[in-house]
């Protein structure tokens, strides 16, 4: 796929370049526009010590570009691409330095979630160390049916949260088969997330969806909660539903949009075909074209 002109051309429509001057470039451009970024190596699954290590210096540098140009972007970051497989520690200790070097910089640090072997090793190591990096921030996935339980920890926790649909593939003892299922518990996420008894804990919830139904209720909960602006934020996919970006700048909301590069981009191309069986028509279509 690599080697295929068309099969490239595709890929850079979900991701910024192979390198991290690629994502910066865009995350400048957003910035322009009145968008924050997140940006993400991408990357997952690394297999040996060296490999995490060069990731998390991968996360450094980002930290030190978005710093130095006054860039509105933090990293979004995989547990996995750090070392999860290889232990926690050596995973921890990864960790650690980039949320260090962020909190120094007063930059987030975003933990994505992956699939649900690695949750409660997640989940764990973001209530570890948020109380001594508070720049940490998570994620929870609508589709699983555990979330209602691990919303209620990170509001008691006064969490960063983003929540998503989730991107993996589960069973379904885990998660929701249903679309419709999954959406409910989207939207019962925003309710409880907007709700004024989570507000009291300063929890920042991150609403990551390009479903307008939901970013709607997002933004009519908030307005009924009297919640002002800066209390929440909107984020999407570089590639995804760019023509929403203005409207929503229009009325005033906060948006973010994450921006991968990198060579590693198999794993995140892939879930975004498979989100999106359309996506996959079009990709065939202009392999055969190419
Ligand atoms: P849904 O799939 O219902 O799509 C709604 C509409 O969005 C579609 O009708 C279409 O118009 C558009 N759309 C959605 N996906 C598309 C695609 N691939 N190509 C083209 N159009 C598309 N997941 C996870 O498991 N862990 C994580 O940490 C994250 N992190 C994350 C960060 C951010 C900023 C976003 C926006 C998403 C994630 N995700 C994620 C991915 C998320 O779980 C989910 O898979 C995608 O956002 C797609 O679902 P939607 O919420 O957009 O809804």
């Amino acid at each position: 796929m690599d080697r295929l002109p068309a099969a490239r051309r595709f890929v850079r429509r979900f991701v910024a370049g192979p390198a991290l001057e690629d994502a910066l470039g865009v995350a400048a451009r957003l910035n322009a526009e009145g968008v924050d970024a997140a940006v993400t190596h991408l990357g997952e699954n690394v297999a040996t010590a060296g490999d995490a290590a060069q990731a998390a210096e991968a996360y450094l540098e980002v930290l030190e570009q978005i710093d130095r140009r006054k860039l509105r972007a933090v990293p979004s970051l995989k547990l996995t691409h750090l070392g999860l497989d290889l232990g926690e520690a050596v995973c921890q200790a990864n960790l650690e330095r980039v949320a260090a070097r962020g909190l120094t910089a007063r930059t987030l640090v975003w933990v994505d979630m992956e699939s649900s072997v690695y949750t409660d090793r997640t989940l764990d190591l973001y209530c570890r160390l948020h109380g001594t990096y508070s720049n940490l921030a998570c994620v929870v996935q609508a589709y699983l049916r555990r979330t209602a339980r691990d919303i209620e920890r990170l509001i008691e926790d006064g969490a960063t949260l983003r929540l998503c649909k989730g991107a993996y593939r589960e069973p379904p003892e885990i998660a929701f088969p249903a679309k419709r299922d999954v959406d409910e518990s989207y939207a019962r996420g925003i309710d409880r997330l907007l709700s004024a008894g989570a507000m009291t804990h300063n929890v920042y919830p991150a609403f990551a969806t390009h479903d307008e139904r939901l970013l709607d209720r997002a933004r009519e909960r908030a307005r009924a909660g009297g919640l002002a602006a800066d209390r929440f934020e909107l984020q999407m996919l570089y590639g995804i539903r760019h023509d929403l970006h203005a409207p929503m700048r229009a009325a005033g909301l906060r948006l973010r949009v994450l921006v991968p590069y990198g060579e590693d981009w198999y794993g995140y191309f892939m879930r975004r075909l498979a989100e999106r069986p359309a996506n996959l028509a079009f990709f065939f279509r202009q392999l055969l074209r190419g």
